[in-house]
């Protein structure tokens, strides 16, 4: 084990070192011409050697928010395994996948395989050598060279629209070319036992004079979690290709039906050969989860019949290159531009496509219907900065994502939590409540406001069934909708939730408080004056029924109200991160903790005592409340620090899990200088900037936003601010002071200064 272990580390660090020289793609491939593209580079944070696995995404090629993501597979996907590893030597096929994190399920994927020879269908026995020094990889374009298993090689590339993938396979002129489309496999369970499968039941349809394959795929692995049971759910796929057939068969677990046109079953595919000598096979792989017939229209709507593969890249790069290049960077270096750049790219992948041609299907109720509609969706994660940061870049997109998730409380009956296709109950609290009342509060418009507060209302008032005897354990099966467990038991009534009847008591009963207060947000937002002061009521109360004054920490109580015990309660978390998550009544919070001097000693104890996560969410606001406690210079320390012990442009680039770009997010607000501690207030908290200038040109802002910090590289720490040439004492700026542009300006200092420090300089 030492042995092996050894010989990952030595691989990994050839490769930490081969990434910093960043990917530039091929001539035909690097159109339109970007900057901020070519500071690109997905494998970095991919190879987080870490015990669970990846902190990074896959290194996919797609555009912004695409239905489908195209890998190069080197292994099976399941929850808690990516389909691409780097530390893998062969390449399996390539894989349109949804899963949109470890931590999920893979759904409805579709598998292209080349080959020359006897046709491989199993996995195992069809994995070619490739070579990472050959593989280029970006965002629009992936290339990579495979060894053919008879001799020979074959160049495969790879592009992607939202529905379609386009791959170009170059065969040596050794062996019979073929192309295989896997339906369907042996799917891991919602478990992470690689031994526990099951078999999903699919279709392949052969039409050679058409020169297509089609197939069913409804493999959903997390079909065992959530009150969804989506029964009709699957993807299908249309392959089109460019070249005639010479055969064509299907397969099942390594038995070749030569000449067969379509079959039905388990561990399914189908395959066509194309003359000896055939040297290049274009093929356009549409998906839906509509129907064969849509999947059809997708390929011709996104990919017609004779587009090149430079065309398809191109599109591509052109959608990734107009966000990218709205922001510009000086100061920075190659390896800070790569880490921050990727970030970009991160950050603008999920929630992603779920509709086809103005329909969707919505695995809620099972049903096709009209309208936009996004999923991969781990609130949980992305209500803290990621969605901040998609407002601030993506605006035209909310509306879409909004109104998907009000759908999903019509057709489903509750706002989403983890939305993978279904609801999945992963993680607790109803945050999609604080989605909304973001969104509505920073001027979002285009969705139903009043079925929004409908929905927010719901999930602060009604209790999930069976309310007193489920505990909605962490992905318990056989349950329904979790949502608020715990409301009817306790919290309503007292401010707690029960540690004795529920799971996670302690972050539930502060995530609930939190929600409250996004709920009173959107309420005054509506004009309910009443219910507004009724949450926010709530919300100022519950946090601090389990403030436990006694050890000057936040303990989860049971339904008598006893103390649960220190560690008792928490989620992916523990009491010291949870001790100051109550980012909507900071400045309570601080009294209930003794004063802005004692918090200030609590949170260095917090720092120095080596108890900050930044791998996982919770931790995630915490330097930041430095600022809001008159103690801003040890903010700015904090955030500097973080951002180079966790993040860098290598393999191992990322400390946590990316999590739908939230931990990407986290760095793009630290290195703009500002973050969204109460993401429903409007108002961001300075922390300290990185670089000497940025400047972001904001789709809605009628000017640029410049944030000018001379010096900042070698000087971590503010000596003043002025916004839009005003001089500003408190580190806090609104959402209005950035959205329409202007400009921020630091005076940065190498050593700490007075600037909104007055805790620190009277301590
Ligand atoms: C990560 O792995 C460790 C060790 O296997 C486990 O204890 C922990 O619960 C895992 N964390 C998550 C977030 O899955
Ligand atoms: C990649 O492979 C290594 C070695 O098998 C393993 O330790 C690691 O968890 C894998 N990472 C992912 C994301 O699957
Ligand atoms: C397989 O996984 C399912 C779902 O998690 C679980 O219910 C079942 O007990 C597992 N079976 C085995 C043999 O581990
Ligand atoms: C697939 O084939 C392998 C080897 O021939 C065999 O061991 C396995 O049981 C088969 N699987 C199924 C599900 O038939
Ligand atoms: C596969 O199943 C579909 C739907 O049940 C059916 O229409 C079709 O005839 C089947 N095809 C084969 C080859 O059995
Ligand atoms: C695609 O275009 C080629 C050449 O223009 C034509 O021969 C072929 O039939 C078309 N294929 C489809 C599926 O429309
Ligand atoms: C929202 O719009 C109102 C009315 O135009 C304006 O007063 C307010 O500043 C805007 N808020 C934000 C956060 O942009
Ligand atoms: C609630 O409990 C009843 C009685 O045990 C059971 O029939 C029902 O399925 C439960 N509902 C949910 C959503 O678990
Ligand atoms: C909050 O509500 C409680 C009763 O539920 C009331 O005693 C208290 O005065 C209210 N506090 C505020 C700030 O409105
Ligand atoms: C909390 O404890 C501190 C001492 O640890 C004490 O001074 C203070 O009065 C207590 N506050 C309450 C509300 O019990
Ligand atoms: C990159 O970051 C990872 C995780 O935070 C860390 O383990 C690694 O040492 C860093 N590498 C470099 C070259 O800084």
């Amino acid at each position: 084990m030492y042995a092996r272990r050894q010989l990952l580390v030595s691989q990994l660090c050839l490769l930490a070192l081969s990434v910093l020289a960043g990917q530039s793609p091929p001539s035909g491939f690097r159109d339109p011409k970007s900057s901020a593209l070519d500071h690109v580079n997905p494998l970095v944070g991919n190879g987080g050697d870490t015990p669970n696995g990846s902190g990074g995404m896959i290194p996919s090629t797609a555009p912004p928010f695409a239905m489908t993501r195209w890998v190069a597979q080197t292994r099976q996907n399941y929850v808690s395994m990516t389909p691409y590893n780097i530390t893998d030597t062969a390449i399996h096929g390539f894989q349109g996948t949804h899963q949109p994190a470890i931590w999920m399920g893979e759904s409805a994927q579709v598998v292209v395989v080349p080959g020359a020879g006897a046709v491989q269908s199993v996995f195992e026995e069809r994995g070619m050598r490739f070579s990472h020094d050959d593989e280029v990889l970006t965002p629009s374009y992936y290339k990579a060279i495979l060894a053919a298993i008879e001799g020979g090689h074959i160049v495969a590339e790879q592009s992607a629209t939202s529905r379609v993938g386009h791959l170009r396979f170059t065969f040596s002129d050794t062996a019979a070319p073929y192309v295989l489309l896997e339906a369907t496999r042996a799917s891991v369970m919602g478990s992470d036992d690689p031994a526990n499968v099951t078999y999903p039941f699919g279709s392949i349809s052969i039409n050679p004079a058409a020169r297509e394959i089609t197939g069913t795929n409804p493999e959903r692995q997390d079909f065992i979690i959530g009150p969804n049971a989506a029964p009709s759910f699957r993807g299908y796929f249309v392959a089109r290709f460019d070249v005639p057939f010479a055969s064509w068969g299907t397969a099942t677990n390594g038995t070749l039906y030569a000449s067969e046109r379509a079959r039905n079953g388990t561990l399914l595919s189908g395959y066509a050969t194309f003359a000896p000598h055939t040297r290049v096979v274009n093929v356009r792989v549409g998906v839906s989860f509509i129907s064969i017939e849509q999947a059809r229209r997708n390929v011709e709507a996104e990919v017609p019949n004779g587009t090149s593969l430079e065309k398809t890249a191109k599109k591509t790069r052109t959608e990734w290159a107009e966000k990218l290049d709205r922001i510009q960077v000086a100061g920075a270096s190659d390896a800070e531009l790569q880490t921050f750049y990727t970030g970009v790219f991160h950050s603008l992948q999920y929630p992603y496509e779920q509709h086809e041609d103005g329909k969707y299907y919505s695995g809620y109720d099972d049903a096709v219907h009209d309208g936009t509609s996004y999923t991969g969706y781990s609130i949980w994660d992305t209500y803290r900065a990621i969605w901040a940061w998609q407002i601030l870049l993506a605006p035209e997109r909310i509306p879409g994502m909004v109104q998907s998730m009000l759908q999903d409380y019509e057709e489903g009956g509750w706002l989403p939590m983890w939305k993978n296709i279904v609801e999945t109950n992963i993680m607790v609290g109803t945050h999609a409540d604080s989605l909304i009342a973001e969104a509505a509060l920073k001027n979002i418009t285009g969705f139903d406001l009043n079925l929004a507060y409908k929905a927010v209302h719901k999930d602060a008032t009604v209790p999930p069934e069976n309310d007193s005897t489920i505990s909605y354990s962490d992905r318990e099966q056989g349950v329904g909708y979790e949502v608020r467990a715990g409301l009817s038991t306790v919290y309503a009534a007292k401010g707690w939730v029960a540690d004795d009847v529920h799971s996670e008591a302690g972050s539930r009963t502060l995530d609930y408080a939190y929600d409250d207060f996004a709920v009173s947000v959107l309420a005054r937002i509506v004009g309910n004056t009443e219910d507004s002061s009724f949450f926010l009521n709530r919300s100022m109360v519950a946090p601090f029924t389990i403030y436990n004054n006694g050890t000057g920490f936040m303990e989860a109580r049971n339904a008598d109200g006893a103390w649960a015990g220190e560690s008792a309660g928490w989620t992916e978390g523990d009491k010291w991160a949870y001790s100051f998550d109550v980012v909507h009544a900071v400045d309570e919070l601080i009294e209930a903790r003794g004063g802005k001097a004692k918090f200030v000693e609590s949170l260095d104890e917090h720092f120095e005592g080596g108890h900050n996560d930044h791998s996982n969410e919770p931790s995630h606001h915490i330097p930041y409340l430095y600022s809001l406690a008159g103690a801003a210079s040890k903010a700015q320390s904090q955030v500097r620090q973080i951002a180079k012990v966790d993040y860098n442009n290598t393999v191992t680039g990322l400390a946590g899990n990316e999590d739908c770009g939230q931990m990407s997010a986290w760095y793009l607000f630290g290195a703009l200088g500002f973050y969204p501690v109460n993401p429903v207030s409007g108002e961001y908290v300075i922390g300290s900037p990185f670089y000497d200038e940025v400047t972001i040109h904001l789709p809605m802002a009628k000017k640029p936003l410049k944030i000018i910090s001379s010096g900042a590289p070698n000087k971590p720490y503010i000596k003043s601010l002025t916004v839009n040439g005003h001089k500003r004492l408190d580190p806090i700026i609104s959402h209005e002071d950035i959205v329409q542009g202007g400009t921020l300006e630091f005076e940065m200092s190498s050593k700490p200064e007075a600037w909104a420090s007055a805790t620190v300089v009277n301590a």
